[in-house]
């Protein structure tokens, strides 16, 4: 895959482990469910490391008091792609706690891979909000990109999008779509079988999580 300026991929030793664990077959919905918190958690941290704003307060130590900087909680708005998205939000909630999360549902027509939205609930006053969109897997990318459309036709300017697992071919598409959206992705995987899964992937991340099948 060419380099792009909006493409971080992170190939970072502790998130590598999990992803190991998460990618295994044998590994539990609760694991599986839990590693996909811890994750996002890290990359959170890696993602918005240069763009959190932040205010100053005056904390009064035991022995005097300073000045130091805290994140504008309300600053960052998450927005989960359903379903397996929903499994991104509690990873991101631990860092931001107050952030409010707005929902896009859609799926895959499974002929074609094209996304479907089935619903789309966005907080008020997301427009101003540095938007963090997330789903695990970045397969194609028409979702990514049908999520990060509707984000911008309600007036978001910023959006970051993260996802653990990406395909060469949703990772362009996405990039090349949308440059002016930051891009995490985890681990760049080598690439989509017939029925648009990632090889060698984890499965499907929705039924893994929620333990559909
Ligand atoms: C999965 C995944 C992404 C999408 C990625 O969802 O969570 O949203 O596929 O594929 P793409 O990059 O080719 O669009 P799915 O459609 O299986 O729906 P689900 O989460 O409800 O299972
Ligand atoms: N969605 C998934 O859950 N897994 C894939 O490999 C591709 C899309």
């Amino acid at each position: 895959m060419k380099n792009y300026e909006n493409v971080t991929i992170f190939n970072h030793p502790l998130i590598s482990h999990k992803i190991a664990i998460l990618r295994d077959e044998k590994t539990s919905m609760k694991e599986f469910r839990e590693l996909v918190e811890e994750i996002t958690t890290l990359m959170t941290y890696e993602s918005l490391k240069d763009d959190v704003a932040t205010v100053e307060i005056d904390v009064k130590t035991p022995l005097e008091t300073c000045k130091q900087q805290v994140i504008k909680d309300d600053s960052v708005a998450i927005v989960p792609i359903l379903r397996a998205g929903l499994g991104m939000v509690s990873g991101v909630h631990i860092l931001f706690p107050l952030a409010k999360v707005g929902h896009i549902g859609m799926y895959r027509n499974e002929e074609t891979l094209e996304p479907q939205t089935y619903y789309c609930k966005l907080p008020e006053g997301i427009e101003d909000k540095l938007v963090l969109l997330v789903d695990p897997m970045l397969a194609t990318g028409g979702s990514a990109c049908d999520a990060i459309d509707l984000l911008k036709k309600r007036g978001c300017k910023n959006i970051k999008f993260m996802a653990i697992i990406g395909a060469p071919e949703g990772v362009s598409r996405v990039a090349e779509k949308h440059p002016d959206v930051k891009i995490y992705v985890s681990t760049l995987d080598r690439c989509l079988n017939e029925n648009g899964y990632i090889l060698p992937g984890l499965g499907d991340a929705g039924d893994r999580l929620f333990g559909t099948k």
